[in-house]
């Protein structure tokens, strides 16, 4: 059974007195639910002050990128190695803003998620099409580069260990969310991609999120859809209200 994982990306939002007050609004509300895997992922400069509040719950904590060598000369960077020290157990790789902003490649989503895997951190591997791909037919060519190539030369243990976000580009931030059947489409296909990789066992353990506009209104037909195991939320995570709710509709 692939437990439901609801992830909240804060993205570049909510400085450090904000951060504690969203996290403690969520640890009120949520604390006693065990069904739904939680996993609130801030800015890195609130990691530290977040992680005291969900130190010890069933919330968990997740950081938004990190860099792949241990340590040294690499001016702004954050090891996967301090993200551990800080208390991270998740984190968002490959997300596709970083792939449009930041020159994230499927070679260098790759390396980060190996260095995660040795740290014992759990990766969320972001894939999926932009707008023009889906228009031209190619939704399917890109999902595969991005599986293929981002989660090459792991181990099949580790591939359990990751967790993978499928999110069209077209749908993020932008309150147009794929249709269930949409995400279903894509989900499959990506569980048929890991059968191949890995086998069936594998393929069926690993939990695929959905991202893109989930909502608390939209996220129950969503998880309802045999491969969807949860989701990727931006937006509707920066308000306790929403955030909770959501996570209730998965109950
Ligand atoms: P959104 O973002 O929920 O605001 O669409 C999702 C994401 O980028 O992870």
């Amino acid at each position: 059974m692939r437990r439901v994982i609801i992830a909240g990306n804060w993205k570049m939002n909510k400085n450090i007195s904000e951060s504690i007050d969203l996290a403690n609004s969520i640890k009120r509300s949520l604390y006693d639910i065990e069904e739904v895997e939680i996993v609130i992922c801030p800015p890195f400069t609130s990691l530290s002050d977040v992680n005291e509040i969900t130190m010890e719950t069933n919330i968990k904590l997740g950081a938004q990128d990190c860099f792949w060598e241990k340590e040294g000369a690499f001016t702004g960077e954050v090891s996967a190695g301090m993200l551990k020290s800080v208390g991270c157990e998740y984190c968002i790789i490959g997300h596709s803003e970083r792939r449009q902003f930041f020159g994230e490649t499927n070679e260098t989503v790759n390396k980060k998620l190996k260095v995660l895997l040795k740290e014992n951190i759990k990766p969320i591997v972001c894939v999926g099409e932009k707008l023009e791909e889906r228009k031209s037919g190619r939704t399917f060519d890109v999902i595969k580069d991005h599986v293929v190539n981002s989660l090459a030369g792991i181990s099949k243990e580790e591939m359990v260990r990751t967790v993978i976000a499928y999110e069209p580009v077209w749908a993020i931030g932008t309150g147009v969310n794929a249709t269930k059947e949409q995400a279903e489409e894509a989900h499959k296909y990506i569980r048929t991609l890991l059968g191949q990789m890995h086998g069936d066992d594998v393929a069926k353990s690993v939990r695929i999120q959905y991202g893109g506009s989930v909502k608390p209104e939209n996220i129950k037909e969503l998880i309802l859809q045999e491969d969807v195991d949860g989701a990727l939320v931006g937006g509707a995570s920066l308000k306790a209200d929403s955030f909770v709710q959501l996570v209730k509709n998965c109950l």
